[in-house]
């Protein structure tokens, strides 16, 4: 069974808690919290404030993506905030080893992710450092986008590398079409913003991701 890590990125921003409570009791395995700053992406989102605000409310899993330049600047901010796992870029820092043996030093598993144009051989070298490589299946920053087929390869190359227990996450349009072509390449991590929070029935779109 994949486990599935709603993006609160989809979710109302005038209504996180209530939002969330949704897919908690839906069944989510994970929560996917997206940070973003305006450079390393086109985009932004919220800081270590806000997460620290819904670890109040939430007993989830909280997997924090960092889309943001020098992510090595901000750990000790989202670990103190809550975050259980901080995934960074592999483009975004000069030193992503030193990165990862930080977030680990504090605790928290740590995790890696590559970009539609980053090629697979980039994890490499990060394996033994990482619980989880992320392989984004659109250009990071916005919700809503369609899935890159292209990247269906490269899943399956990543997933390869990947001694058992490192998971495989995978980012960006993902929903009940795609699902099983992402997890016949290897992902067991199913990242969905639209899919969960503009769905009618929250609940049973994470059911049937789950079980693709
Ligand atoms: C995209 C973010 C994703 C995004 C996923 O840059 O990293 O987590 O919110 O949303 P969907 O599933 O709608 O593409
Ligand atoms: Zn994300």
């Amino acid at each position: 069974m994949n486990k599935v890590s709603p993006s609160i990125l989809a979710a109302d921003f005038g209504d996180l808690r209530n939002e969330i409570k949704k897919v908690e009791e839906g069944g989510a395995d994970m929560l996917h919290i997206d940070i973003m700053d305006g450079h390393f992406v086109p985009n932004m989102s919220f800081g270590p404030g806000i997460v620290k605000k819904l670890r109040e409310d939430s007993k989830l899993f909280f997997d924090v993506h960092l889309m943001i330049e020098n992510p090595e600047k901000y750990i000790d901010a989202f670990a103190d905030a809550g975050a259980d796992l901080i995934t960074v870029h592999a483009e975004a820092t000069k030193h992503v080893v030193r990165c990862l043996q930080y977030i680990k030093s504090k605790g928290l598993k740590a995790g890696v992710s590559i970009n539609p144009g980053t090629p697979a051989v980039m994890i490499k070298e990060l394996v033994p450092f990482i619980d989880l490589a992320l392989v984004m299946t659109v250009n990071p920053g916005f919700t809503a986008q369609k899935f890159i087929p292209e990247v269906l390869p490269k899943i399956a190359e990543v997933k390869a590398m990947l001694p058992e227990g490192v998971m495989l996450e995978v980012d960006g349009g993902i929903n009940a079409d795609n699902a099983a072509a992402v997890t016949k390449a290897g992902a067991n991590v199913l990242v969905a913003g639209a899919a969960v929070f503009y769905a009618d029935d929250p609940a049973a779109a994470i059911k049937n991701l789950q079980n693709q």
